[in-house]
C-alpha cells in the first residue's frame, strides 16, 4: 500500500524506510478536489459579520475626512473602525525589533503611505452591506506627488539586504581582472515589480472568547505570526489559537500576519463578534508584499581561454518609505562561477510602495536573469558553446565564502538535462533554426541553485498500543505536499506504514514546525519529526529491552531495528516483538517522545548547502509578430534525498513555469501620475496558462549529501524558478538574435533589427 501509484520508472531515491522515496499521491487530495478542505474564509463562526476594508487611492498624504455617518447608516451595516474608535494596542505597529517584523498600517493614524493602504474597516450583517459602505466613505486626501519607479529619488546603500546579508560582497580585484581581460561584457537587465498573487487572498476569521482569541488565517509561519499578533495584543501567546490547515498558496507573502488580517482582530474586538475579512484581489497589491522591480548592471571579464577574469554585480531595487526589505538580487552571483575576482553591491531607492517582502526565490529569481543573460553573453563572445563556457567556468568550491559544498551534482544535472533535451545538436549562432511554420527557434539553458536552508522545529510522536502512530508538529501546506511528505517521514521514523499514522499539522497548538520558507520547511520539520520518532522508538526500546519477559531483553547496545510495527534485535532479526506487544505488556495504552531540529552550526560554517539544476528551453519566436511561445522545457535538478519524487516534481515544474512567467508575462505596471498599480487583477497581471507550458520536464537526479542534515534533504520549492527564465530569454536570443534586456520579455523588443 505505500506503491499505491506505479508511475516514474526511473525515480531515483534512497530508500529510508518503506514510505520515503515513494511517489504518493497527496494525503488531502481527494478533500481538495470533492471541496471538503477548510481553507481559513470557509470558517462561519456562529454570529460572524462580515468586513470589507477601505483602502486609499492615493500614494502619500494624509485622509482628510471619511463619511462615516453615510456608511454607519447604510441597512445592515453594524460598525464602522477608523482612527477615532479602533481598539488600543499593545505594541507599536512602526516598531520593529527584528528582521522579520514588519511594520503595518493599523489605523494608528490618518497617514498615507502607499496606494492600496487600509484607512478604514466597515463591519456589516452582509459582505454585500459592508462592501456598498466601504464605498460610502467617499474619502478625501490631501495628496502629496507619487514617488514612483527605480529613478524617484536619492539612492542609498542599504545596511543589508535580504535578511542580514551585507550590501555589498567581494573576493579579488574585480578592476583589475576586467583591465586584464581579453573581452569585456557590460549589460544592464530591468526586472518588474511583481506580486505573490496567491490564489487564495490573504483572510482572517477572528472570533475573541473573553481575552482568548481564535483565528482561522493561512500562514507559512504559525509561531512567529502567534507572537506577532500575541504582541500586537498585549496577549500570552497560549491565549491565541491559530488554524491554518490548507493554504491557496504563499510564495512568501504568508509569512507573517499583514495589516489587514490584524484589523480583522481588532474589528471582531470592537464589535464583539466574530468577523471575517477577506482582502479583494486588488487590495492584495499593497500591504500583503511584492518582490521589488530591479536594475542590474553586470561587467564580466573573459580570458583568451574563455575563463572568466571578473563578475562584477550590481542591483538597484527599491523598497518602501518606512519599511526595510531589499531584494538581494547580486548576491546570486556568489555561488555559481568561479572567478578570480567577484564584486556584488546594492543600491536602493525609497518609494511610495507597501513593503517589498520574500517572494519566492527572493533574489536568486531576479539576481539569476541578470546572471545567466549575462553568462550567455559572454559566452557568445567567446564563440563558446553556452554550456561548455558554464562547465569551465563551474565553481568547485563557493567562490566569495572559498567553502566546499556540502554536495553538488551540478555536473550531473548539466549532463542529463542536456542529453534529455539533445543540446548537443543546438547551432552556436542565433536565427540558426525555423520550424515547420517558418516561426524562428532557439534554444537557451540556465544554471539553477537556491541555498539549503534549515531553521528550528520540534515535533511530537506518540505509538498507541493498537500498533498505530501519532505525530505533531505545526507544518504548513501551501499546496506543496507538505501533509504527505511529513507523513511519510513520519512513517519511516515510527516503522509504520503511512496508513498506520495519524499526521496532525497545521495548527498553533502543536509544536514548532518553523517556518515553510526558504525551501527549508521539508528539511527542518522533517528532521524534527525524524527525531522524535527515533525518541518513541528509543523510549519503546528501553519498556522492551528491560523485560525479561521480551524477546528483547538484554538486546542493550546492539540494539533494535523498528519496521512493520515491529522491534527487531539488530543482531538477531529472529527475535522480535510487536510495539503492541510491548505497550499491552507494561500495561500503557501509549508512550510519547519529542524531537527538535535545526541547522548544524559546524556544517553551516564548513561547507556551502545549495541545491542545483540546468534548465533547457525552446522557444519559437513569430518572425513578423514578435510572439514568443516556450514550445518545451527540461530542467535537471539535484536538491539531496527525495521524500516524494512525485510531490517533488510538482515542485520543479512550479518553478519551471514561474521562470517562464517571469521571463515572459508578470509585470505590475505602476501610474506614474497616481502611484496605483493599474493592473491589480489576474485579467491584466499575466500568469502563463497552459496554452503557455506546452511540455515541461523535470529530471530528479540523484544526490547524497551526508552534511546538509541526517536525511540528507535539501530543498526543492525555490530552484526550480532560478534557471528557468533566463533559459527562456537566452533561448529568445538564440531564437532572434535580439538579446532581452528587461522583462517580462515584449513583442516590441523583438521588432528591431538583431545586434550584429
Ligand atoms: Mo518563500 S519566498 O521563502 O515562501
Amino acid at each position: 500500500m505505500t506503491s499505491d501509484i506505479s508511475y516514474l520508472p526511473e525515480v531515483p531515491h534512497v530508500r529510508h524506510g518503506s514510505n520515503i522515496g515513494q511517489p504518493l499521491t497527496r494525503r488531502d487530495g481527494e478533500l481538495k478536489v470533492t471541496g471538503r478542505a477548510t481553507y481559513a474564509a470557509d470558517n462561519h463562526p456562529a454570529g460572524i459579520l462580515y468586513a470589507a476594508l477601505a483602502v486609499s487611492s492615493i500614494a502619500r498624504g494624509r485622509v482628510a475626512s471619511l463619511d462615516v455617518a453615510a456608511a454607519k447608516a447604510h441597512p445592515r451595516v453594524v460598525e464602522v473602525m477608523t482612527p477615532a474608535n479602533r481598539p488600543p494596542l499593545a505594541d507599536d505597529p512602526d516598531a520593529k525589533t527584528n528582521p522579520f517584523m514588519f511594520r503595518m498600517e493599523l489605523l494608528q493614524n490618518d497617514q498615507v503611505r502607499y496606494p492600496g493602504q487600509s484607512i478604514a474597516v466597515v463591519i456589516a450583517e452582509t459582505l454585500e452591506a459592508a462592501t456598498e459602505a466601504a464605498v460610502l466613505l467617499a474619502p478625501r486626501y490631501e495628496a502629496l506627488p507619487a514617488r514612483v519607479g527605480l529613478d524617484a529619488g536619492e539612492s542609498f546603500t542599504p545596511t543589508s539586504v535580504g535578511v542580514g546579508n551585507p550590501a555589498t560582497a567581494h573576493h579579488g580585484d574585480v578592476e583589475a581582472g576586467l583591465a586584464a581581460a581579453a573581452r569585456r561584457i557590460e549589460s544592464t537587465y530591468e526586472t518588474p515589480a511583481q506580486y505573490h498573487n496567491a490564489m487564495e487572498p490573504h483572510c482572517i476569521v477572528a472570533a475573541w472568547d473573553g481575552d482568548r482569541l481564535s483565528i482561522d488565517m493561512p500562514s507559512q509561519g504559525l509561531i512567529m505570526g502567534r507572537a506577532r499578533l500575541a504582541g500586537l495584543l498585549g496577549l500570552p501567546p497560549g491565549n491565541i489559537h491559530i488554524r491554518s490547515p490548507f493554504l491557496g498558496g504563499g510564495f512568501g507573502s504568508k509569512g507573517f500576519p499583514i495589516g489587514p488580517q490584524v484589523l480583522g482582530v481588532l474589528a471582531a474586538k470592537l464589535v464583539g463578534r466574530p468577523v471575517k475579512l477577506v482582502l479583494t484581489r486588488e487590495q492584495m497589491y499593497g500591504p500583503a508584499g511584492h518582490r521589488s522591480a530591479t536594475r542590474q548592471t553586470l561587467r564580466i571579464g573573459i580570458a583568451a581561454d574563455g575563463a572568466l577574469t571578473a563578475i562584477d554585480h550590481h542591483a538597484k531595487v527599491a523598497s518602501s518609505t518606512f519599511d526595510d526589505f531589499f531584494e538581494p538580487a547580486a548576491d546570486s552571483s556568489h555561488t555559481l562561477y568561479a572567478s578570480p575576482a567577484i564584486a556584488t553591491s546594492h543600491e536602493a531607492v525609497r518609494i511610495d510602495t507597501g513593503t517589498p517582502l520574500f517572494m519566492r526565490a527572493p533574489g536568486e529569481a531576479t539576481g539569476s536573469i541578470a546572471l545567466e543573460s549575462a553568462i550567455d553573453e559572454a559566452a557568445i563572445a567567446c564563440g563558446m558553446d553556452p554550456l561548455a563556457f558554464r562547465l569551465k567556468n563551474y565553481a568547485e568550491v563557493e567562490p566569495i565564502s572559498g567553502k566546499p559544498f556540502s554536495s553538488k551534482a551540478l555536473r550531473e544535472c548539466y549532463a542529463q538535462g542536456a542529453e534529455r533535451f539533445g543540446w548537443s545538436k543546438r547551432p552556436l549562432a542565433a536565427r540558426q533554426m525555423r520550424d515547420e511554420n517558418g516561426f524562428l527557434v532557439g534554444w537557451g539553458m540556465g544554471t539553477a541553485t537556491f541555498p539549503a536552508l534549515m531553521f528550528a522545529a520540534e515535533a511530537r510522536a506518540v505509538l498507541r498500543s493498537d500498533g498505530t502512530g501519532l505525530m505533531e508538529t505545526g507544518a504548513h501546506d501551501m499546496g506543496q505536499g507538505a501533509w504527505t511528505a511529513f507523513a511519510q517521514i513520519a512513517a519511516d521514523s515510527l516503522g509504520l506504514d503511512i496508513g498506520e499514522v495519524e499526521f496532525r499539522a497545521g495548527s498553533s497548538d502543536l509544536p514548532d514546525a518553523g517556518i515553510a520558507g526558504g525551501s527549508g520547511h521539508t528539511a527542518t520539520a522533517g528532521m524534527a519529526i525524524h527525531n522524535a520518532g527515533a525518541d518513541v522508538i528509543a523510549r519503546l526500546a528501553e519498556l522492551a529491552m528491560s523485560n525479561e519477559r521480551s524477546p528483547l531483553f538484554g538486546a542493550g547496545n546492539a540494539g533494535v531495528i523498528a519496521r512493520g510495527g515491529r522491534l527487531f534485535r539488530r543482531d538477531d532479526e529472529g527475535r522480535s516483538e510487536s510495539y503492541a506487544d510491548i505497550l499491552s505488556r507494561a500495561g500503557l495504552a501509549q508512550i510519547e517522545g519529542s524531537g527538535n531540529a535545526a541547522a548544524d552550526p559546524v556544517a553551516q560554517e564548513t561547507y556551502a548547502m545549495h541545491a542545483h539544476g540546468a534548465v533547457f528551453a525552446e522557444v519559437k519566436v513569430d518572425p513578423d509578430l514578435g510572439q514568443i511561445r516556450v514550445s518545451r522545457m527540461v530542467g535537471a535538478f539535484a536538491a539531496g534525498r527525495v521524500i516524494n519524487p512525485r510531490l517533488v516534481r510538482s515542485q520543479y515544474y512550479g518553478g519551471m513555469i514561474w521562470g517562464v512567467s517571469f521571463a515572459l508575462h508578470e509585470e505590475a505596471i505602476t501610474d506614474r501620475r497616481s502611484g496605483r498599480i493599474m493592473n491589480a487583477n489576474l485579467g491584466e497581471y499575466h500568469v502563463p496558462v497552459n496554452a503557455d507550458i506546452p511540455s515541461v520536464e523535470a529530471l530528479l537526479v540523484e544526490e547524497h549529501d551526508p552534511y546538509v542534515n541526517a536525511l540528507g534533504i535539501k530543498g526543492v520549492g525555490e530552484v526550480g524558478i532560478t534557471g528557468s527564465a533566463g533559459a527562456v530569454a537566452n533561448a529568445v536570443w538564440h531564437a532572434t538574435g535580439i538579446r532581452p534586456r528587461r522583462f517580462p520579455i515584449r513583442i516590441e523588443d523583438l521588432l528591431t533589427s538583431p545586434a550584429a
